[in-house]
């Protein structure tokens, strides 16, 4: 995530840094960690089938950007998907839930891609049980093309305030068939006050807030050393981390100016949010939360063919105990007795934003 002027500047708002961001134009342009973004330029440029699919794949939305996917290639025609567990959430989503949604945006990612080369993807779901390979996932010839792999170079997770502008009728009508689109204005008013509510409590617990923290990268140079986590870029926000007022520390800090400002900046974007879209599924088992997942990156791009933007907001789905009380509230506002709620996300009118970093497809081959 670059910080956008308007934050960077809420943050200076005390003025004395600001004069420290003086001649930001040239340093602007130089803190781009083009390294971390080069697989979005990369995608498509393999012509065996299966790289180039999951050279699109790798685009993926995940959660906290951990990008959880190993791939064997070792048989032919067949992906056989992981989940590399050393990149685990132990503290935000203890059991793994949110991590294999993400693989199920990876799948569906995957087999979208490879419908542009015509090819079909039959895939295996935990073929050897839950200890085992997520996915063998084998390619033939005979797809025709997906249309919304048009939307993929596009896709974004868009964590900023959203316009204060209705969704029209006719694009809820488009995504229902996607997901529940709730656009009532009691429901939605709840629905800021649930996520905000719960979004202190991960940021006030200490241990799933560090778990946070650990994963933030602060600047190009950590961006581009692991690129994954909570990117923290762009001139202004490295402005303030040579200044001290941005970086690991003052994150951890709850009576840093930092800290504050970032809860600040929080609540105002999770206010301006005029819907919400929400994905349940019958039962919770690994192949509902795959299922969520497919759902949930088909989902993505239909927002993106509309012009609309979305965000995951997930701190009142995990599970852990502080967090029960708006896990509960959650799924008594948007779920069946005994459905589990999977995803929830913000759907509105947002800016463009930048692309998020990504761990090239080779390092991701085992
Ligand atoms: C299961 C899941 C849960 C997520 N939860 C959140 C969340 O609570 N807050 C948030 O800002 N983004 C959340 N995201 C979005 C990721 O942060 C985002 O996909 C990742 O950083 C990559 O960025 P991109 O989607 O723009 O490519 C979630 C994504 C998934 C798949």
């Amino acid at each position: 995530m670059t910080i956008s002027r308007r934050k960077a500047l809420g943050i200076i708002s005390g003025g004395t840094i600001l004069a420290a961001a003086g001649g930001g134009a040239l340093f602007a342009t130089t803190r781009t960690p083009t390294k971390a973004l080069a697989p979005w330029a990369e995608a498509g440029g393999y012509s065996e089938p299966r790289r180039r699919a999951l050279s699109y794949a790798i685009l993926a939305p995940n959660p906290h950007n951990r990008q959880p996917w190993q791939v064997d290639l070792g048989t032919d025609d067949m992906v056989t998907l992981y989940r590399d567990k050393t990149r685990d959430l132990p503290h935000t989503d203890p059991h793994a839930r949110q991590l294999t949604i993400g693989l199920g945006c990876f799948l569906e990612l995957m087999v979208i891609a490879a419908s542009q080369t015509g090819h079909r993807v039959d895939l295996d779901l935990y073929p050897e049980g839950e200890d085992g390979p997520v996915a063998h996932a084998r390619f033939s010839e005979g797809a025709a093309a997906d249309p919304l792999f048009a939307h993929v170079m596009a896709r974004r997770s868009c964590k900023e305030p959203y316009e204060d502008k209705p969704v029209p009728a006719a694009m809820v009508d488009q995504l229902a068939a996607h997901a529940a689109i709730i656009t009532d204005p009691q429901a939605v008013a709840d629905l800021r006050t649930l996520t905000w509510d719960a979004w202190l409590v991960e940021t006030n617990t200490p241990r799933t807030m560090k778990e946070s923290v650990d994963l933030m990268r602060f600047g190009k140079a950590e961006i581009n050393a692991n690129p994954d986590g909570i990117d923290l870029g762009g001139a202004f926000l490295e402005t303030l981390m040579l200044a001290g007022v941005v970086g690991r520390e003052a994150q951890l800090d709850p009576q840093s100016t930092g800290f504050q400002e970032g809860v600040r900046i929080y609540e105002a974007m999770l206010m301006a949010t005029p819907a919400y879209a929400v994905l349940t599924t019958p039962g919770n088992a690994r192949t509902d939360q795959i299922e969520a997942g497919r759902r949930w990156l088909r989902l993505n791009l239909m927002t993106t063919s509309l012009g609309l933007a979305l965000q995951p907001v997930s701190q009142a789905l995990q599970e852990f105990p502080e967090m029960a009380e708006h896990y509960a509230t959650a799924h008594r506002m948007l779920a069946k007795d005994g459905e589990t709620v999977q995803m929830l996300g913000r759907l509105g009118f947002g800016p463009t934003v930048d692309r998020s970093p990504r761990w090239p497809l080779e390092t991701r081959i085992i």
